[in-house]
């Protein structure tokens, strides 16, 4: 989709842009553990400072549901997000005289019922603090909120730096890929990610499944497979989905070999064997060595890889093996120039940056739920208000 850029608004000076942006990180104690999402405000600030012009930030913090919660109060991250941007940031909430230094951070939009039914009055509100409107909060793109999306008419409106190279990686991902594409998806449920296998058989050209989900698959394909954790009422699902993909020409890729288990805790006794072999007690908790080989050999083959979900159980060691296994193949294949490779997804950072491979890949997405939607195929509505 073609959007708009922060140098398309034009000189700046002066002028006021109100920026959404995602600062929706993990605190603890009144600090920031994370910082990743603040990082990523860096760019678009200094971008509007290089155009003349000054930020007011517009962002959410947890779950209020319209109502103010002191504990989901934006205020404790401000400190956090001065030392990062190097910036005098300063604080209001709505209706406030706004203070004067080089940053603003609104109080959290959620506090307000109009900001999740999408309220044209409380976008006009938002509007009132600025003159241009910049949304740079990929993560937050999934949701038709009054800071998202009305807000986007009542403004000359852009994507900002982050939003914009996440919206570029995405496009060269599943947009307009260089084939063969192969997708990875893992993680424990099917349930959960129903919608993205439909949406990538129909897209890729290898689809592998990885983690808890594949022993759904094998369950439906008739293999025993002891006491691993399966989703049995989907089975009809999975075979739906495994001809879909047949009749799509992608080929899906199930474990050959898993590591099983009898005990769900890290360094349990555990043992390889073949995923027709399992049965009883054991849970399968990671794909084995030869599975491994085999998927390593089909990243080679592609020039496009789009990873969402862990292969098994990777925050229990030695059940990480094959995602770290198999993100280090990927991340070596990308870092020599034949694969790009993006990645999104809570557990995905986590499990990439436990592989050490988050500097390789070619984009790693800031999005949980929005990286989930747009793997699914759907119009994200922040991204759509800025066309
Ligand atoms: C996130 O943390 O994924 C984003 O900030 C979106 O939050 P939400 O799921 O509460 O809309």
């Amino acid at each position: 989709m073609a959007f708009k850029t922060i140098k398309d608004l034009g000189d700046l000076t002066g002028k006021t842009a109100v920026v959404r942006v995602d600062i929706n990180v993990p605190m603890q104690d009144g600090k920031v553990t994370d910082a990743t999402r603040l990082h990523a405000v860096k760019p678009t600030v200094d971008a509007i400072a290089a155009a003349g012009g000054r930020s007011v930030l517009l962002a959410h913090f947890g779950r209020p549901k319209g109502k103010v919660v002191p504990e989901m109060s934006l205020k404790p991250v401000v400190p956090a997000l001065a030392d990062v941007l190097g910036r005098s940031v300063g604080f209001a909430e709505l209706g406030d005289d706004l203070p004067a230094d080089d940053v603003v951070v609104l109080e959290n939009t959620r506090f307000f019922e109009g900001e999740e039914k999408n309220d044209p009055e409380l976008a006009a509100k938002f509007a009132e603090l600025g003159d241009v409107y910049v949304n740079d909060a990929f993560s937050a793109a999934h949701r038709a909120h009054a800071s998202t999306a009305a807000i986007a008419k009542l403004l000359p409106a852009a994507a900002g730096e982050t939003m914009g190279a996440e919206l570029k990686a995405l496009e060269n991902a599943l947009g307009t890929p260089v084939k063969p594409v192969v997708a990875v998806v893992g993680g424990a449920k099917v349930s959960s990610k129903l919608a993205v296998l439909e949406n990538l058989v129909e897209q890729v050209d290898h689809l592998i499944i990885g983690g808890g989900m594949a022993n759904t698959f094998l369950f439906a394909q008739g293999m025993d497979i002891g006491a691993s954790l399966c989703e049995k009422d989907l089975k009809d699902t999975a075979l739906t989905i495994l001809s879909k993909a047949k009749d799509a020409g992608c080929k899906v890729h199930l474990p050959s070999d898993v590591v099983v288990a009898t005990e769900f805790k890290a360094h349990a006794a555990n043992e390889t064997k073949g995923a027709d072999a399992v049965s009883g007690a054991e849970m399968i908790l990671d794909a084995g060595s030869a599975t491994v080989a085999d998927l390593a050999e089909v990243l080679k083959v592609s020039k496009t890889l789009v990873w969402n979900g862990p292969m098994g159980a990777f925050e229990m060691e030695p059940f990480d093996a094959a995602t770290v296994a198999l993100a280090k193949a990927a991340g070596e294949l990308s870092e020599a120039g034949s694969l790009l490779t993006v990645a999104g997804g809570g557990d995905t950072v986590a499990a990439l940056a436990h592989a050490g491979v988050k500097e390789q890949f070619t984009h790693i997405s800031t999005a949980g739920g929005a990286f989930l939607e747009w793997m699914e195929g759907k119009e994200l509505p922040g991204v759509a208000a800025l066309g």
